[in-house]
């Protein structure tokens, strides 16, 4: 599929399909309705299509047209008209472009701040529409994708944002993959395989440390997570350095549990496990803006992180209530192992702060406290600095993805304490995202940084938006506006 923009308006634009949205209460479209010899105002009426958003008509126009098929979108109320709402109308106009086996499209929505921005969110939202997972299916899709050619109309110069558009979509694209594959197909050694895939692809430097060299730093508390499975431990480390003087350097620090089983502490009825190939979400993203930064190539140094393991049982597993050594001599009471993912990030950061990066963040599937505190489609936000904070929350913005800014209350640190170690891994019920947050601190020591709960949008049981539903990608995207903002 070829996405070009064009200067043509949908006026004199010649193709099989127009796709055109329509604001609420503006649904007269004289010139075009003439054109196509009154088509749109009988097929409106027919329908009583109104342009309210989530509304669409599909119609066939006659032979002698200079265009084959119309297809109409809602975009609501014009005051309300955003990029959000641009990229959602896109990803519609590209699911039904596909039910109605369109080949050569014409997309035509109001603009929105600049030619870039509009011709970015628009192709954004078709590729991410139409992006389907069959990989672990045996027969092949029933209806395929007939889609050739897309022409976002009335753009005079979108410059490189279709290409950054596709880098984006890509780099979401292979988070989404990684995160819907099971843990029988993405484990440490796969992951460390797709960092290698990626390393070759975009050039970028590639350390991948052994349980060995883990052990050697005294990374105790990641190799107390991985100590009950079968498979090796991977620590992942992938750069990627622009050509000139980086203007900043930064690091990624992505959850890497390919499957929690919650260990010891087992998870038991109800508690989700089967979904739990997810927990390398954060792991996903992180190797997704990996790729679109590969592409993209901006002046930032970035280092991708991910301390990847499985969270299993068996006889060499952590028992309930071992105490572990980080890598920074910090020593922790583990009162629940299925408090992994926080074991693994606390060697992830203080390995990400010997780099003498300008600014951490670190994106987990954490807690379900956090899904519990802001639902499934957005994640939380907690930082030690406000700078960087609303640097992260304006990427966000230009994204499309939501989080919400969470406070680090120090005082509920006491409800980490240990009588023998220096924490425990897990405080009481209530706060249970901003403890998880607090046991994070303890290891970052003066960089700027950035926690992400992203265990709610990770995943998405229905079809809205750019996310099919299932896996979202979230938030590689943020990610690549932040590094290159
Ligand atoms: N991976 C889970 C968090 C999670 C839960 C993500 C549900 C997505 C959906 C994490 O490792 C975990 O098990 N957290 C525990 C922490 C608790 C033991 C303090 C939780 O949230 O229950
Ligand atoms: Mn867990
Ligand atoms: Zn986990």
């Amino acid at each position: 599929m070829q996405i070009t923009a064009v200067s043509t308006s949908e006026l004199k634009w010649e193709g099989e399909t127009l796709a055109l949205g329509v604001f609420e209460g503006d649904t007269e479209c004289a010139d075009l309705d003439k054109r196509l010899g009154g088509v749109l105002a009988e097929v409106m009426a027919e329908a009583e299509f109104e342009g309210k958003s989530g509304s669409s008509v599909v119609t066939r126009v006659g032979s002698s047209s200079p265009i084959r098929k119309v297809i109409l979108v809602g975009l609501g109320k014009a005051e309300d008209w955003q990029l959000e709402g641009m990229r959602s109308a896109a990803a519609s106009i590209a699911r039904l472009a596909k039910q109605n086996y369109v080949k050569g499209l014409g997309v035509c929505l109001p603009p929105l701040e600049s030619d870039n921005a509009t011709a970015s969110a628009i192709a954004q939202g078709i590729i991410l529409a139409l992006h389907s997972d069959r990989r672990f299916k045996s027969e092949p899709e029933e209806q395929k994708l007939k889609l050739e050619t897309v022409e976002i109309l009335g753009i005079n110069d979108a410059g490189d944002a279709i290409a950054q558009a596709e880098a984006l979509s890509s780099g979401t694209i292979l988070a989404r993959e990684l995160v819907a594959a099971p843990a029988n197909s993405v484990t440490p050694i796969t992951l460390a395989e797709t960092a290698q895939q990626l390393a070759a692809d975009y050039g970028l430097e590639l350390e991948i440390l052994e349980k060995a060299e883990c052990e050697k730093l005294g990374m105790g508390a990641y190799l107390g997570v991985a100590q009950a499975s079968d498979l090796p431990p991977k620590f992942i480390h992938l750069t990627y350095k622009p050509q000139s003087t980086p203007r900043r350097k930064l690091a990624i620090v992505g959850k890497g549990l390919t499957f929690d089983s919650g260990g010891l502490n087992l998870k038991t009825g109800g508690s989700g496990i089967e979904t739990m190939k997810m927990d390398m979400g954060g792991a996903g993203a992180t190797l997704g803006a990996a790729k679109a930064i590969g592409q993209i190539k901006p002046d930032v140094e970035v280092h991708f992180i991910v301390a990847a393991t499985e969270n299993m049982i068996s006889g060499h597993a952590m028992h309930p209530g071992d105490i572990l050594t980080a890598s920074n001599g910090k020593t922790i009471e583990v009162n629940n192992t299925d408090a992994e993912g926080r074991l693994t990030l606390a060697d992830a950061l203080v390995f990400a702060e010997k780099l003498e990066v300008d600014a951490i963040v670190d994106l987990a599937t954490l807690t379900g406290a956090c899904m519990v505190a802001l639902g499934n489609n957005i994640a939380g936000l907690w930082s030690t600095d406000d700078t960087l904070a609303d640097e992260l929350k304006k990427a966000a913005e230009a994204a499309g993805e939501k989080f919400w800014q969470m406070p680090i209350e120090e005082k509920y640190f006491e409800g980490m304490k240990s009588q023998y170690a220096d924490m425990k891994n897990t405080g009481p019920r209530a706060g249970g995202s901003i403890t998880a947050t607090l046991f994070l601190k303890q290891f970052v020591e003066k960089t700027p940084w950035i926690h992400l709960d992203i265990a709610g949008p990770v995943w998405a049981d229905d079809t809205s938006g750019v996310n099919n539903s299932g896996a979202t990608g979230f938030p590689a995207r943020t990610l690549v506006h932040w590094v290159l903002s």
